[in-house]
């Protein structure tokens, strides 16, 4: 690459990259899936998972995987092969510090707009290693070496704590109700509410459903045979209220409707009915007036930008509308569609490919005064760098399934550690909703 050198400029050598190595590990829902090592000169070992979505938008950065038969076609062999052999020799010597410097290599070693050659499973797991790596060797907390000094404002915990849609098999056709509790004075409070509500909800889901109906879905939230909206999000409000909890002022409501994935030729297919753009806009707000729901993640189609702008314009003050396959935490897309046609950015880096473009689309978000909602996804693993992600980049969210499975759970320890760790100077992020939802 041209340019300054900046894989030069270094003045201390411990920071230089010395190896990069990849291996093919699983994901927790039992896929493979690729793993990144970054060895700096010091004698740092930055490493990172790539995680691997379900419900997809169509322009995030595709994921090689092998094909055949070994796997379930879902091998990453290429993709590792790759890694080692065209990633690793071009990052050696460079410093680990310069994390767009060894984002664009990653980008142009790629060489497509898709990462299809070398793979966004590739470069995400790279990308995040690298980082991991430049702040073991400076000997810094992960959320600070990217956030600053000042990063100590803990996300608000959203849980999906009933699953539908492609993370479950069961008849509803939005994907993920959510958990919001703004109200708790910090993280852990957030936390244990969200425990208590969850187990709530267990116990009544299994009296009324039956020991069926508690079995989980991808993120770790049940999976009741319901067949309507309406039925789970009275399902929460009965948990929250009987665990002691004020709805909407404490513990709002949340909807990922993953509209895309019930999206048929011009109609978004809902309770078996056919309901055109207008109509399922009608049915989110009868759904607002009847619970306190101030979170709606892709309630149409990803290209439906009408529908989504509509939405907005609806919610304005109740609720924020939040784009994930339909901005793809693209710098690009979020400005074009940023504010008018979203309120939030869900970021997943994976998305992106790597760190930095990641953060391009956090900044337009910024700029356009939009929430940012970090997320997992629904493969995931015991990686915890979103925990870290959202608090350096002082997000309003984190969205990382319920309070159970290990790949789950990771991301919540990880932020009980930080709120620990800052003692006294942690803040917790309930508090800037109210800046955005004036009605609960
Ligand atoms: P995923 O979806 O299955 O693509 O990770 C999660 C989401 O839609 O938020
Ligand atoms: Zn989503």
């Amino acid at each position: 690459m041209e340019g300054l050198g900046w894989d030069r400029v270094a003045v201390d050598n411990r920071f230089l990259i010395e190896r990069v190595r990849g291996l093919q590990v699983l994901d927790s829902r039992g896929n493979p899936t690729v793993k990144a090592y970054v060895y700096t000169r010091g004698g740092s070992t930055g490493w990172a998972i790539a995680p691997s979505g379900a419900s997809k938008g169509g322009r995030e950065a595709v994921e090689l995987r092998d094909g055949g038969r070994r796997w379930a076609g879902k091998g990453v062999k290429l993709a590792v092969a790759r890694l080692n052999e065209l990633v690793g020799p071009r990052l050696v010597g460079v410093d680990s510090r310069l994390q767009s410097y060894v984002d664009t290599l990653l980008r142009e070693i790629d060489g497509t707009s898709t990462k299809s050659r070398l793979g966004g499973n590739v470069t995400t797991a790279v990308s995040i290693a690298n980082a991991r790596a430049a702040a073991m060797e400076l000997g810094v907390e992960l959320f600070q070496y990217l956030g600053g000094p000042q990063a100590r404002l803990l996300p608000i915990p959203i849980l999906n704590v009933i699953n539908g849609g492609v993370h479950a098999g069961n008849e509803l056709d939005f994907q993920e109700f959510l958990i919001v509790p703004h109200g708790a004075p910090n993280f852990e409070e957030a936390l244990r509410w969200s425990v208590e509500i969850y187990h709530t909800l267990k116990k009544s889901l299994k009296e009324k459903y039956g020991s069926f109906s508690i079995n989980v879905g991808d993120e770790g939230g049940f999976a009741p045979p319901m067949k309507s909206a309406e039925e789970a999000l009275q399902a929460l409000t009965e948990a929250i209220e009987s665990a002691g909890f004020k709805l909407g002022e404490e513990v709002a409501l949340g909807i990922d409707a993953a509209a895309s994935q019930f999206y048929r030729e011009g109609v978004y297919i809902v309770g078996g009915r056919r309901l055109s753009r207008e109509d399922l806009l009608s049915y989110y707000e009868r759904l607002r007036g009847d619970y306190p729901i101030v979170y709606f993640e892709d309630p149409f189609h990803e290209d439906d930008v009408e529908g989504f702008a509509s939405a907005v314009e609806a919610f304005r003050e109740k609720a924020i509308i939040v784009g994930d396959d339909f901005l793809v935490t693209n710098r690009a897309l979020v400005e074009e569609r940023g504010g008018k046609a979203a309120t939030g950015l869900l970021v997943k880096v994976n998305q992106a490919g790597t760190l930095t473009e990641a953060l391009d689309a956090v900044t337009a978000a910024r700029d356009r005064g939009m929430a940012v909602v970090v997320s997992h996804r629904s493969g995931d693993s015991e990686d915890p760098f979103i925990a870290d992600l959202s608090v350096a980049v002082e997000a309003l969210m984190i969205k990382t399934g319920a309070p159970a499975r290990s790949e789950r759970t990771s991301k919540y320890n990880r932020l009980l550690e930080i709120e620990s760790l800052l003692g006294p100077s942690a803040a917790y992020s309930g508090f800037r909703l109210k800046r955005l939802v004036k009605h609960f």
